[in-house]
């Protein structure tokens, strides 16, 4: 039996946010999650979040995640008051726990599962990680003979200088026979430079204690400060870009563009400097992002371009290009061979597939065939001032430069709109509308004024 508990109710004081510290993101995902998800392979019998400081926050954040419990920690007085929350409600329980804390975001979920391998098979009463850093600043140290068994954690600022000479840290992850930790917990003193009940101090307490020293140490970072979250961040953004290079992507600039984590590539994607995909972004074959683009749960098709453009919740069609300088705003549908130009925004429409939509148009509420050719300035009037409409172009339809189309308002199949209209009226098929004040021509009119 396995319960997997995350200490999570720290204010994060030296962040200085509003924020509660293990609601920072890192790579579009917080650090709880990631936290969580390290844990992900070893499908526990019971996984609880120590929450506290905003724990409402947190645990509304965390609500999508089904199967969490969430204990209490209030006040919180240390790492080892906030492992007592849990005397009741495991009361019961018989197996290992596993203590993560919730500010070490990168760890592997291999290095966790080779963590829990290593506790069972030496029967130790806990085991931890730990990782030999060249600048431990901050960490706990710990003590150990060359045969792994540990005798104690102390913390930084508790540590002699000598003591403080061993690069040996503690990354915050353990592997408890529950049981013992239990026998102990309630003997935890105050009696430390901070004045809290020390997790690290149970080590010292159990009989057998053993350590796994992790060969790759950017795995342990914890973060309590905005320069590690920065840190993290960069070592993130490598192995995310370092990821899709092996699976085929070419990253022009790799350090100006940033990834997350649940974004996927197609082959032989180019991604051009200052170019950012943020959320859940799908990227057919050979597209070509960037330079300076923004792509938020994006979806394309094959062949796509985009090029200085910004594209969030909204699906691109094989061999469209996008941009430069257009807007693709929540439910863009376009579809395949389309062109979407310069200053162009397209909101909540769906664009069929070889439609142009060129030069400094917005598109908003609306339903394009197939081969528009949408004029350079044409504005949907999709709002008047109360409610949304919604504006229908039948296939192979042209609107003249600068048309203002006011929806509620149907255009039949093959129909041309003149330049500069205002149509307030439907179309049908293969008309052309006129809507714009006739030019009239006075002669010699500068002649004659006095
Ligand atoms: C802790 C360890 C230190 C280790 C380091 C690794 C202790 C005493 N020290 O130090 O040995 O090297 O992590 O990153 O454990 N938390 C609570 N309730 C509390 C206090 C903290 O839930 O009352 C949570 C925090 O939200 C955080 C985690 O515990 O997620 C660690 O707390 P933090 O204050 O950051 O500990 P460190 O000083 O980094
Ligand atoms: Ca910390």
């Amino acid at each position: 039996m396995l319960a997997v508990a995350v200490l999570a109710a720290g204010k994060g004081t030296r962040m200085k946010s509003a924020l509660p510290k293990v609601l920072q993101p890192l790579a579009g995902a917080t650090l709880v999650e990631r936290v969580l998800a390290s844990a992900g392979n070893l499908l526990p019998e019971r996984r609880i979040l120590i929450v506290g400081h905003q724990a409402g926050r947190v645990e509304q954040q965390l609500s999508l995640i089904g199967g969490l419990e969430f204990v209490l920690q209030d006040p919180q007085n240390g790492t080892g008051h906030a492992v007592q929350q849990l005397l009741t409600p495991l009361q019961d329980f018989e197996g290992e726990l596993l203590v993560l804390n919730g500010d070490v975001p990168l760890l592997r979920a291999e290095t966790i599962d080779q963590l829990v391998a290593t506790h069972r098979d030496s029967g130790a009463d806990v085991t931890l990680l730990t990782a030999r850093l060249k600048d431990p600043t901050g960490y706990g140290r710990v003590f150990a003979t060359a045969d792994g068994l540990v005798s104690a954690i102390v913390e930084h600022r508790d540590c002699s200088e000598q003591q403080r000479c061993n690069n040996l840290t503690n990354a915050g992850i353990y592997c408890f026979n529950w049981c013992k930790l239990a026998a102990v917990l309630p003997t935890l003193s105050t009696d430390n430079d901070q004045g809290e009940l020390y997790l690290t101090d149970t080590v010292g307490m159990l009989d057998r204690a053993m350590h796994l020293e992790v060969l790759d140490s950017d795995e342990v970072n914890g973060i309590n400060n905005r320069r590690q979250l920065a840190q993290c961040e960069a070592l993130l953004q490598q192995r995310l870009k370092e990821h899709w290079m092996d699976e085929g992507v070419t990253f022009i600039d790799p350090d100006s563009c940033s990834l997350s984590e649940t974004c996927q590539f197609g082959r032989d994607v180019v991604i051009e400097a200052q170019t950012h995909l943020r959320g859940t972004c799908r990227i057919g074959d050979n597209c070509r992002l960037g330079p300076g683009s923004l792509l938020e749960n994006a979806v394309l098709g094959d062949g796509v371009t985009v090029l200085h453009s910004v594209i969030n919740m909204a699906e691109v069609g094989s061999n469209t290009t996008v941009g430069p300088f257009a807007h693709l705003r929540p439910a863009a549908a376009i579809g395949d061979d389309c062109k979407i130009g310069n200053f162009v925004e397209v909101k909540k429409s769906t664009i069929a597939s070889g439609s142009k939509v060129n030069h400094l148009s917005y598109i908003g509420d609306a339903e394009l065939g197939t081969n528009v050719n949408v004029g350079a300035g044409t504005i949907t009037a999709n709002y008047d001032g109360v409610n949304k409409h919604r504006t229908v172009i039948g296939d192979d339809s042209k609107t003249g430069a600068n048309s203002v189309l006011v929806a509620p308002i149907t255009l039949g199949k093959s129909v041309t709109v003149a330049a500069g209209s205002t149509l307030t009226k439907n179309v049908a098929d293969g008309a052309l509308a006129i809507g714009r004040a006739k030019q009239m021509i006075k002669e010699n009119w500068s002649a004659a004024k006095p």
